[in-house]
């Protein structure tokens, strides 16, 4: 297994300001690793610059400054090596479910036949559940079925590393759910290297191996870097049981409605941006002779999705 699969060197992103005369960082100076085989996730404010890390992650957008190496190349423009998930599904509003997924298929194998796509491409809308949907277009399915394509399009191409920007955002509870769980499934058996952002802090402890934490925009940066201290073994019904549960959903909330901003206003803490602090959230066992700690009692009841940050 290679420690920096994907590697994140020294990444900024800077835009023309309102007066056209200045400079809007957005973030400066990131730096990160994603080991391979790894479920990485990021967290942070909206506007903090998570999307445009993805998006130059998948070659579509450039940096001011740094690089990105992945998969022992450098990232220079988009690669089948790295499949996008995008909040909308961006299907071809006028081809079937299956046809959408050939045409990845196609492009990723030019010499195949149209029988061995056309296999190739059923067993991974089997694969989401929706070989019954196969010839039903994008305005004939729901908002599930049609990200469920656009997760099979991606993973037909059996890409190296995957790449999701709230791929489960727009749907409703329930969805997002099944979706995690297939997600959680097939990633047992792929083993992909995943790089995925999102707002929900719990959709992040089920799937993540480590959550990078970003401070708030603009001028952001890694706060750290969290290492998910639940069993790898997790489900949706039973991780909340474990001792570690709440004390790495607090640490992560804790982030996001405090830390976050003020980390951001500067908190007068030195820190190393190739290093960012790697954290380990865990249950504290009591001192000798103080009182037992519960973990229970220190729940947080601020809402999992928060997008908006903090006043
Ligand atoms: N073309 C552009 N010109 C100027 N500023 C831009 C441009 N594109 C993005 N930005 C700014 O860059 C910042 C980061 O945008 P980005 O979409 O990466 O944020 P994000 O963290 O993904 O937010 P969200 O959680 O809302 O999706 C934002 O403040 C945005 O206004
Ligand atoms: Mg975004």
């Amino acid at each position: 297994m290679t420690a920096n699969f994907i590697s994140v060197q020294g990444l900024a992103k800077r835009f023309p300001d309102h007066t056209g005369k200045g400079e809007t960082v957005v973030f400066d100076n990131v730096w990160f690793d994603v080991a391979e085989g790894e479920f990485f996730c990021v967290i942070g404010h909206s506007g903090c610059g998570k999307s445009t890390i993805l998006n130059i992650l998948a070659g579509l957008d450039q940096p001011s400054a740094g690089t990105i190496v992945a998969g022992g190349t450098h990232v220079e423009g988009p690669s089948l090596d790295r499949a996008v998930i995008f909040q909308g599904h961006a299907l071809m509003p006028w081809l079937t479910a299956l046809a959408n997924v050939e045409l990845a298929v196609s492009s990723r194998h030019p010499d195949w036949s149209t029988g061995r796509v056309r296999e190739h491409a059923m067993k991974f809308l089997a694969l989401v559940h929706l070989d019954h949907a196969s010839g039903k277009k994008p305005a004939q399915l729901s908002g599930g079925m049609r990200q469920r394509v656009g997760i099979a399009r991606a993973l037909s191409i059996e890409p190296k590393i995957l790449l999701m920007d709230e791929p489960f955002s727009a749907l409703d509870a329930l969805t997002r759910g099944s979706l995690q769980d297939e997600v959680l499934e097939m990633r047992a058996r792929t083993k992909q290297t995943t790089f995925m952002i999102t707002h929900d802090v719990d959709e992040a402890m089920l799937l993540a191996d480590k959550i990078l934490l970003m401070t708030n925009g603009p001028n952001a940066r890694v706060a750290e870097i969290v290492e998910n201290t639940l069993p790898k073994s997790r489900s949706r019904t039973d991780m909340h049981k474990h001792p570690n549960y709440y004390p790495l959903r607090n640490h992560l909330i804790d982030f996001l409605v405090t830390r976050s901003a003020a980390m951001a206003k500067g908190d007068g803490v030195a820190f190393d941006p190739r290093h960012p602090p790697i954290v380990r959230p865990v249950h504290a066992v009591a001192a000798v002779g103080g009182p037992a700690l519960s973990p229970i009692e220190s729940v947080a009841r601020a809402p999992t999705d928060l997008s908006k940050p903090a006043a």
